[in-house]
């Protein structure tokens, strides 16, 4: 058996326990070496370094894009997987039928096994890691062992990483053990792939003790433990058990060009354009209105004394989705990719720069395709071959976005005025309504439907619930969620106002009717003007709802009024189909379901008979 080559800690760390842990995940996983990484950019260029020289990693043309690299994976790893996804709680009851289950025993022993020499000829990454401004008591740390330095980079960028938070860890401060392995030993002698993975994938969450285990899958969301599997999961079931919010939301400031600030959090199921929102800029027209952005993924909501939520984004970096991003469509995006990006599986254009689908309106004459073949713009017509893979990555530091708001690291967080709940319908839900109150907030949240595109394996076009875009990362039973909601919005005296918009209703032919981007600028001024006690709205069957004048029109002409009556009409037929579908969906949890949901749905259906 091969033994670690070094096993102590570097003086510097005092934690007897993390230590211990360190040496117990060593002896099951045998690695080659073990590495405490610090966070300097020394470590990870000496990293990227490494990886170029494996020939798994390119670095871009540094005229093109400074201190940028570009990363293929293998095209059996390209995506989170849900399907290998696991709440392991002793019972199945609490997991809820909205997570794969089994017992924390079994799986526990089943990992063992697979963990079992896995590091084998790797080197194994001690990765301390702080999910929010270091210190903050909103924060929490955790750290992750891990043996792909594609990991480490990543994360470096997504966290706030290394030698400050084990001094902040002290002697014997909580963090969350997240055990990450590509599942792929090197016997002595035995050449590394590209992108080592396994085909036998778990990615299993313990939410009782408050760990992760991770297994073979080297991507996003699958290896970065503090995105989905911490900050998510974990914390949902940390945020359940002391009483505050972990979602899956964006996090925006909104000033009037008196300078009032408002901020809001909102949550969208993938594939419904979160990052274009939380950096949108407003039309011009609109005489000096800005949007700042605190986060685009995840925001961590806690009760503050003065009885307002308080919201930190507890990211450092985006992870974006890289195709359809461009000039137009997120101006701010891309200011932010122009240096320090790790972009993964878009492709390699012939001048050292990186290209994907809708990044311009003229492909590149020729360039390497992400999974490393030529690609010409006469063999992507005659193949249906893309450039860049559907979910192909950014991996960016928050602090280059132009438009990052200047309390974005504020330990205390930011007030939250208003959650905003999207899907992607192209009928029946109008642009935009505010709830008549918390509890029916909470209802549109948890009904939230959102058709399925292209993005996702299956049929399109079909509506799938995704409560709070909360689906696949809520760590616990769906039904406890709501009303874990219910209570909060309940506790806090000044709870934020509830908010539903749909971007994406189409007309009789199939053609958008809201213009979106900068343009939903318009509607987020009525909802901080509501907030503000500023704006009017008339009572509709759903909730409170603007008329055309109540929106600020200045400047455009996209939108009129019969349009606009259009795509806030409330079709009562369509409804009354739409509220047997959210019977079908509370039926799935009714173990758990909050009695006043099913007494909003039945008033709902009431409201309804013309
Ligand atoms: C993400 C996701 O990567 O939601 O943010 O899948
Ligand atoms: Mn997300």
């Amino acid at each position: 058996m091969n033994q670690p080559k070094q096993y102590a800690a570097p003086a510097y760390v005092k934690h007897a326990r993390l230590i211990a842990w360190v040496n117990e995940v060593a002896a099951l996983t045998e690695p080659e070496a073990i590495v405490w990484c610090d966070g300097t950019l020394q470590e990870s260029d000496k990293l990227c370094e490494l990886m170029i020289a494996g020939g798994s990693m390119v670095k871009l043309d540094p005229a093109k894009r400074k201190n940028s690299y570009l990363v293929q994976s293998d095209p059996s790893d390209v995506a989170r997987v849900e399907d290998r996804t696991f709440v392991c709680t002793p019972d199945p009851e609490e997991a809820g039928p909205n997570n794969n289950w089994e017992h924390p025993d079994k799986m526990k022993e089943t990992l063992r096994g697979l963990f079992k020499g896995c590091m084998r000829g790797r080197t194994m990454y001690v990765v301390p890691f702080s999910m929010g401004p270091i210190g903050s008591p909103i924060a929490h740390i955790g750290v992750e062992l891990s043996d792909s330095p594609y990991v480490v980079i990543n994360m470096r960028i997504m966290t706030r990483m290394g030698r400050a938070v084990l001094d902040q860890l002290g002697s014997d401060g909580i963090f969350v053990p997240c055990l990450h392995s590509v599942g792929h030993p090197l016997e002595a002698g035995q050449k590394d792939v590209k992108w080592p993975c396994n085909k036998t994938k778990y990615i299993c969450h313990f939410p009782e003790t408050r760990e992760i285990w991770s297994f073979g899958s080297g991507y996003g969301g699958n290896a970065l433990l503090g995105k989905k599997c911490f900050a998510l999961r974990i914390a949902s079931t940390m945020a359940r058990d002391e009483g505050w919010l972990a979602e899956h939301m964006l996090i925006l400031g909104v000033e009037s060009p008196q300078g009032e600030k408002s901020y809001v959090a909102a949550a969208f199921p993938s594939a419904c354009g979160k990052t274009n929102f939380a950096m949108l800029i407003p039309p011009q027209s609109m005489g000096g209105w800005k949007v700042t952005t605190v986060g685009d993924d995840i925001a961590w909501i806690k009760p503050g004394k003065d009885g307002r939520l308080y919201a930190i984004n507890p990211e450092a970096g985006f992870f974006g989705v890289a195709p359809g991003t461009s000039e137009k469509t997120n101006f701010n995006a891309m200011a932010t990719l122009k240096e320090n990006i790790i972009f993964t599986n878009v492709a390699l254009t012939d001048d050292g720069d990186v290209w994907w689908e809708g990044m311009s309106k003229e492909p590149p004459a020729h360039c390497i395709d992400w999974q490393g073949q030529d690609w010409t713009p006469a063999i992507a017509k005659e193949t249906g071959r893309k450039a860049a893979h559907p979910n192909s990555r950014f991996t960016a530091p928050a602090s280059q976005c132009p438009s990052i708001d200047k309390d974005w690291e504020n330990p205390a967080g930011v007030p939250i005025s208003a959650f905003i709940f999207g899907g992607r319908r192209s009928t029946t839900v109008p642009l935009v309504f505010e709830a008549f109150n918390w509890n029916y907030g909470v209802y549109m949240a948890a009904t939230l439907g959102s058709e399925t595109t292209a993005a996702a394996v299956g049929a399109q076009g079909v509506v799938r619930r995704d409560p709070f875009a909360m689906l696949p990362f809520c760590g616990y039973h769906m039904g406890d969620y709501f009303n874990h909601w219910l209570r909060i919005g309940h506790q806090v005296e000044h709870a934020p106002r509830i908010f539903t918009v749909n971007w994406f209703r189409q007309d009789a032919q199939g053609n958008f009717m809201w213009p979106g981007f900068g343009e939903n600028m318009r509607v987020l001024k009525w909802i901080v003007g509501r907030c503000g006690g500023k704006a009017d709205a008339r009572q509709s069957a759903l909730g409170w709802m603007p008329r055309f004048e109540d929106l600020d029109w200045s400047g455009s002409e996209d939108v009129t009024k019969e349009q606009f009556d259009q795509l806030t009409t409330i079709d009562t037929d369509a409804w009354r189909e739409e509220l047997k579908l959210h019977a079908e969906w509370f039926d799935k949890l009714k173990s758990r379901l909050p009695r006043s949901l099913t007494l909003k749905r039945e008033l709902f259906e009431l409201a309804m008979v013309d």
